[in-house]
């Protein structure tokens, strides 16, 4: 670590840079997609019905799920964090998308995040894919880099999607590798929320806006 970096770290207590960082997040969000901060703000408190539902079925996952994977890591619920949750909530409803395309569902935070914003939106429709694991699963075909995300046995992958919101969702189980490019339809306008930059880059031309 950079040395300046590294005394910075020693003197500011975490909670206080972790709110720095998002501050600055925003502040650049703000710069390079919304008119003002309170436009960003207005579409943030329009997530808050959501994160009380989500936040409680993180609670309940947490208490139920304590083991490891049979590939040894730590079981966990495995979803975007609140606060880029919260953005990518404010960005749909700015950006109103008609297609928008997500890897990677497991238990359903961003599917429900993006489904529900395009329902305010009364416009659009979410691709999703996933290659879920099971919590009861024996050691499978997954990349050395995944970690302990799953799915309880016994449901399916974005089980936790309010139903109201379902009308608007296609969802595709298979590898992204193998599905991306079908759900990538060229001249579309597309809204992407994906971290395999590689795997966009090789199946996926055109414009798109990833996270
Ligand atoms: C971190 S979780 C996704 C969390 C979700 N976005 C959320 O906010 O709740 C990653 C998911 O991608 C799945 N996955 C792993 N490898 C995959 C692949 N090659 N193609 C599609 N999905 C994959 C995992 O099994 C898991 O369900």
């Amino acid at each position: 670590m950079h040395p300046i970096k590294a005394t910075v770290k020693g003197m500011v207590p975490d909670p206080v840079r972790h709110s720095l960082k998002e501050r600055m997040i925003d502040r650049s969000l703000v710069r390079s997609m919304f008119s003002t901060r309170s436009e960003l703000d207005g579409f943030r408190s329009e997530f808050d019905e959501l994160l009380g539902i989500l936040e409680e079925q993180h609670r309940r996952f947490r208490e139920e799920f304590t083991g490891t994977t049979a590939r040894g890591h730590p079981m966990s619920f495995g979803n975007l964090a609140w606060e880029p949750a919260a953005r990518i909530y404010a960005l749909i409803r700015k950006r109103r998308p008609d297609r928008c395309v997500e890897t990677g569902v497991c238990n359903g935070v961003s599917t429900s995040v993006i489904l529900l914003a395009l329902e305010r939106n009364r416009n659009g429709r979410l691709w999703s894919i996933d290659y879920p694991e099971y919590s009861d699963a024996p050691v499978g075909d997954f990349s050395d880099t995944k970690r302990g995300a799953i799915v309880p046995a016994g449901r399916q992958p974005g089980w936790l999607v309010p139903d109201n919101l379902r009308g608007r969702w296609e969802l595709s189980l298979g590898k992204s590798q193998e599905e991306l490019a079908a759900a990538c339809s060229p001249g579309r306008d597309r809204f992407l929320h994906a971290r395999q930059r590689a795997l966009l880059r090789e199946h996926v031309h055109g414009d798109f806006v990833s996270f």
